[in-house]
Parts: structure tokens; sequence; C-alpha cells
């Protein structure tokens, strides 16, 4: 006899209500993605699911613009991908510069410091990037064997460059890690010409797929120094060594590592493929025009951007600031309710003062921003979100 009961809400439908997602991620999946999660499981190992891995290989190494053998995804979410990237490259022997131009810079050097290495992080002010030339002093003062950088940073909307920064690294004999979470596939990124050692992103963005799957690659050079450690990688399950195995990097017969997220892997599949159908120029031109759209229709209601440089701006995140006696949570709020978009608040340094506004894959369109603007502008104009004045 159970002796915990039946949970009642377990006896009544799943209830999902439709949401038309504008902030920093989860983007709407297409029916496309949706209809993939919908197809039959199959063995983490048989043939046919073997064969789906090899395209998602594919897909990333097309995405990222790389040849690297060691492409991936890992099981679970971007915070996955950084894990691993984390665990693999570094030791307590190493020495990480953290470039934070944002929250993803500081969560870096959290995972950093788990791993036992001396931790330097170098900060801008809110809504900036850093100038190669920054870099390279920072790298030349405090010399270190691994550097993380943002691509894009979805809390301050900003666009980090990393052309070439790979090539710099190396010069000081360091290795280069980059996130491209919310950048990828909306941003020009050539891994290989860059010299970037590891790159990672997530599935629920550009390639608005679920998340779940998120994919890696490492260079030649991430792979021998992770080949060479003194110490065991931490973690078991983020061990590049044995994904590797299971994804068929390394040329040996693949074993069971764990079992894939299969449906995950399915969807990532199809947002791979709808990219490689669109095109890589397509999309980043895609995403561009969108930005300039958005970014025509803030201007027309006089409200700012809290990354003034449109050149530093990141085209899949645009923040705005709330203006001045309004309560941006009661904007969202009437949004949300009247229209069912999402508009995200801040995070980090930049919470409660600005809204988030996401334009990713499916969800870039001239319609999608037509309607935002929309909600934005009678949200900012209704009396029931204004800060009550105090007499
Ligand atoms: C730039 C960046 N890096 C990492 C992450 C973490 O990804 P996840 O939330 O999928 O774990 C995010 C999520 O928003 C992100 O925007």
């Amino acid at each position: 006899m159970a002796e915990v009961p039946v949970p009642e809400c377990l006896l009544k439908p799943l209830y999902v209500p439709r949401k038309l997602l504008m902030g920093p991620g989860p983007s709407n999946a297409s029916p496309r993605i949706l209809a993939a999660g919908a197809l039959p499981l199959l063995g983490h190992l048989h043939p046919e699911f073997i064969a789906i891995m090899d395209e998602v290989k594919k897909g990333i190494q097309y995405a990222f613009q790389t040849k690297n053998e060691v492409t991936l995804a890992v099981s679970g979410t971007g915070h996955a991908a950084m894990e691993t990237a984390a665990c693999n490259l570094i030791e307590p022997k190493d020495v990480v510069l953290s470039v934070c131009t944002g929250i993803w810079g500081e969560r870096f050097a959290d995972m950093a410091e788990r791993q036992g290495a001396k931790v330097v992080k170098i900060t801008k002010e809110q809504g900036q990037v850093f100038s190669n030339q920054e870099l390279e002093q920072a790298l030349r003062r405090i010399q270190p064997t691994v550097m993380f950088v943002t691509h894009g940073e979805s809390s301050s909307a900003t666009c980090q460059p990393v052309n070439d920064l790979g090539i710099l690294c190396h010069k000081y004999g360091c290795i280069l890690i980059v996130d491209c979470v919310a950048s990828l596939g909306a941003v020009p990124m050539y891994m290989d010409k860059w010299g970037i050692d590891v790159l990672y992103t997530g599935a629920q963005k550009v390639l608005s797929v679920s998340p779940g799957a998120s994919p890696i690659s490492f260079s030649e050079r991430a792979w021998k120094k992770t080949q060479s450690r003194t110490k065991r990688v931490t973690s078991f399950y983020f061990d590049m060594t044995g994904l590797a195995n299971y994804w068929g990097c390394d040329g040996q017969p693949r074993k069971y590592h764990h079992t894939g997220p299969i449906s995950s892997i399915y969807g990532l599949r199809e947002g791979l493929a709808t990219l490689a159908e669109e095109g890589l120029e397509q999309s980043w031109k895609r995403h561009a025009q969108c930005a300039d759209m958005l970014y025509r229709g803030i201007e027309e209601m006089n409200l700012r951007f809290l990354v003034e440089n449109k050149e530093f701006r990141l085209p899949t995140v645009t923040a705005v600031l709330v203006p001045a006696g309004v309560q941006w949570k009661n904007v969202s709020n009437y949004v949300m309710e009247k229209y069912r978009v999402e508009l995200a608040g801040g995070l980090g340094l930049s919470a409660g003062k600005v809204w988030r506004i996401g334009l990713m894959g499916y969800n870039a369109t001239p319609d999608n921003i037509r309607l935002l603007l929309r909600a934005l502008r009678e949200g900012i104009t209704t009396e029931q979100t204004r800060i009550p004045s105090r007499l």
C-alpha cells in the first residue's frame, strides 16, 4: 500500500499556454522542431540514432565554422557546456582570466574557482566591451593559461568582438574559451579562423530548440591540454574523453557513457537543419535587419538603449532603459496579460533598470517586432503601469 497518496494535480491534463517568447531565451520552437520531439524514441546506441548524432555533429561544425573532430552536443543546457569547458580545461595549476561584460564572465569565474584555479577577473562598465588592445594588456599582465570571453552577453545585451582573439591568446600561451550561447546563428562566428579553442552554445536561443543538448567543440590545442592533464577531470558526466568516445570523435568503437537525451537530439538536429537551410549568412543578415527594425521602433518611442554604441549591441538581445516614472514589472505584466508576449526584465546589474527584448531564430520576424512594439508602447503609456507619485 503506497504511503504517499496519488497527487491530484497529476490526474488533470497537462496545460501549457501559448506565449510569444520575446525575452533573452528560450525562444519559441517552430512546428518542425516541436514535431521532432514527438518522434519515437530509439536506443542511445542504435545505428539510426548514431546516424542522427553524426548529422548533429556536422551541423555544429557548420554553425561554428570549424573542422574540429572533437565536436558534439553535451547533455544539458548551456550551463552544462560551460561546466564541460571549465572542468576539462582547468586544473588547480591554471591561472584563469575571466573577461566580465555581464553575469556570464562572473559565472565562469565561479566555475573556474571550483576547479581550484587562480582566477582573475577584468570587468567593463555595463553596456561596454573590451578592445583587443585592452585584452592583450591583460594577457601580458596576468599571464593566464586560460581566458574566458562571452561573445553575446545576454545580461548586458553587448556583443564582445572575438575576431582573431584566439590568435592573440596563443601568442601568450593561453587557451581561449568563448561562450556564444546567446549569439550563435545571429552574428558571424568563425571558430577556426579566429583561433577559438573551446566554443559552446545552447539550443534554446537562435536554434529555437527546447533546452537539453548543448553544442561544444574543442580545438586540437584544447584537446591536447585536456589529454595532458595532471589531475583527473572532476566530473565523470562532463569528461570530454568519455563524451568524445560516445560521439564517435576518437576513432574508437562507441561505448555507453550515459543515455543521450534522445528527443533533445532530434530537436537539435532539426534546429541545425533549419539553420543550414537558411544559410548562416542569411541568418546573420535577418537578425541584423530585425534588430534595426526594433531599434527604429524603440527610438520612435523616445526610449534609450543600455548599449549606446550600436556597433557593440547584440542583435538577439536588446536592453531598453526603463523610463522614469514607469514600473518595469507592471509593463511586462501588462504585455503578458494583454498580448501573451514575454518582455523580460534585466539580469545581474541590469535588473530593475531595463527590459530585455529577444529576437532569436524562429521568433525574429517583422510581424513579431510590430506586435512587441505595439504592446510596449501601450504598456508604457497606460496609467496602470506608472509608479504612483507620493504627494
Ligand atoms: C550568454 C549565456 N551563457 C550561458 C547561458 C546559460 O544557459 P542555460 O540557461 O541554458 O543553462 C545563458 C542563458 O541565458 C546565456 O545567455
